[in-house]
Parts: C-alpha cells; structure tokens; sequence
C-alpha cells in the first residue's frame, strides 16, 4: 500500500499550486496529476454538474491504484467532497479545512476575507468552517471569478490580472481583516497583483502549503511514506500541448515529464 502514488485531482492546472507543495515537502512519494481542462471551469457549474465531473475524476485516479487522493480544487471540496469521500475507498483530502485553520492561526483581528469562484462562495463553506474553529470570527467573501480563465492563460502578471484584482478587490483593503484566504488553487497565479490591491498589510493564505502539511501529518500517521523511487505522471483531458507550455509557470523546478491526454 505504502508505495502507491498520491493522486491529485484539480479542474484544470490550478490544482498544480498544490502539487507543487506537495512534491516540495514529500520529494519521495509518487504523485498522478489530473486536470480536467476540456471541462473548466468548474466554479460557474451547478452543484451536479460539478460533483458528476469529480466523481469521474476519483474514478479515473482509483483505477490508477492510488492510496491517497487530494482535490486540489476549492470549488470540488466546498460542493462535493462528502459525496466522493463516500465512494472512495481511500481516503480523499479537501483543501478547505487546511486553509482555514491557517487563516484562524493566522488573524489577530479576528476579521478574514474569502475569495474563491462562484459555487465556492456560494456554498458558504469557508464561513461554516472558520466558524467552527473560531465561532466569533468575522467573515467576508467575494467571488472572483474572472481570476480563473486569467491563471489558465497563465496571464497572473499581465496588465489584466492587476486591473481585474483592483476591481474585485478595493472593498477588502480597508475592511478590517488582517487575512484574506485565497480561496482557489488557480489563485496564488495572481498573488502578486492581489496583494497590491488589498495592501501589504493583509496576509494572503492559499491551500497549497497547509495541505500539503496536512498529507504529510496523514502519511506519516497511517505509516504511509513511499519506500520505492518516486514516479511523477500528468494527464489532462484537453490541449496537452498548452498545458505543457504553461506548466512550469505553476511547478518552477518540478518539471513535468509527460502530459498525456486522456478522455475520462
Ligand atoms: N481551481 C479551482 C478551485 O480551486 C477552480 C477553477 C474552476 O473554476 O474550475 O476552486
């Protein structure tokens, strides 16, 4: 069991914040990327919609023999992962508990911004979780969901980004909160142009790193660790060639070795 690959699973390349996290802080384990890029985005879709599309994810990512699954999507968590963890025989990690027990640790004022895609925010996860481990926490979110199609285009720098991060984001700057959860894997693309809109003075938090830390913790609890070489596969659903292209503006050094498409 312990030598079979984690397998990651995300709407697009977003999902590759994560996975770069988790090929930093767990150089040895073998991970099976998945991004359903003939499908993005998922964050517009309706709730049924999106858990059928991660429902065939997990599949495809079982059929791989994984021993560990991570839905390195904000939007799949937030509508979906009861239902997929029910059908999984191993256990599947969400990035929002990971990212909120962050910002909890995080925030003095106790007052935290959320930004993420519509069914995200829609779906009020972030305030029920923050809420649960600090029930006098204040709460804002917003959806921005222009910041999605933005990071696929691999445009985080660009002009674009920082226009649309100004029109999303003003509101935050003198709101009061001291943390604003970058609320979607596809995000930290943009950190730079986000933290000119709401100020130095707020602290962005995304999920890669807390769950990244999180596996770590579950591996080594259930004595999980990879003993063998660790083996690094990537498949998308559509334009491989682009994917290529942009990969390494989402994994730095961790460069992909093969991007297949597969139709799932
Ligand atoms: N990366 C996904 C997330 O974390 C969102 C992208 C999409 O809309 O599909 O929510």
């Amino acid at each position: 069991m312990k030598n079979k690959p984690i397998g990651i699973f995300d709407s697009g390349v977003g999902g590759l914040t994560v996975a770069k996290a988790i090929l930093e802080l767990l150089p040895n384990e073998s991970v099976i990327y998945i991004g359903d890029t003939a499908r993005i985005p998922y964050g517009t879709r309706g709730r049924d919609v999106i858990t059928s599309f991660a429902t065939e994810l997990v599949e495809f990512l079982l059929k791989k023999d994984v021993k560990y699954l991570v839905a390195a999507c904000n939007t799949i968590s937030a509508t979906c992962l009861e239902e997929i963890q029910k059908l999984s025989p191993v256990p599947i990690l969400g990035v929002i508990k990971p990212a909120a027990k962050e910002a909890i640790k995080t925030t003095k004022s106790g007052k935290i911004g959320v930004i993420g895609t519509r069914a995200t925010i829609g779906s009020k996860i972030y305030e029920k979780e923050l809420k649960i481990l600090s029930p006098d926490v204040e709460v804002t979110t917003k959806a921005c969901p222009m910041f999605v199609p933005i990071a696929e285009e691999a445009l985080g720098r660009h002009e674009i980004a920082k226009t649309m991060a100004y029109e999303y984001l003003t509101e935050f700057k003198d709101s009061g909160i001291d943390t604003l959860i970058l609320g979607c894997t596809h995000y930290p693309l943009l950190r730079e142009v986000i933290q000119e809109a709401v100020g130095n003075e707020i602290t962005l938090i995304d999920s890669a790193s807390p769950t990244a830390r999180l596996l770590n913790e579950e591996l080594e609890k259930n004595n999980l660790f990879n003993e063998r070489s660790a083996e690094r596969k990537f498949y998308v659903t559509d334009a491989p060639e682009r994917v290529y292209q942009i990969a390494d503006v989402f994994l730095g050094k961790h460069v992909v070795p093969t991007l297949e498409k597969v139709t799932l």
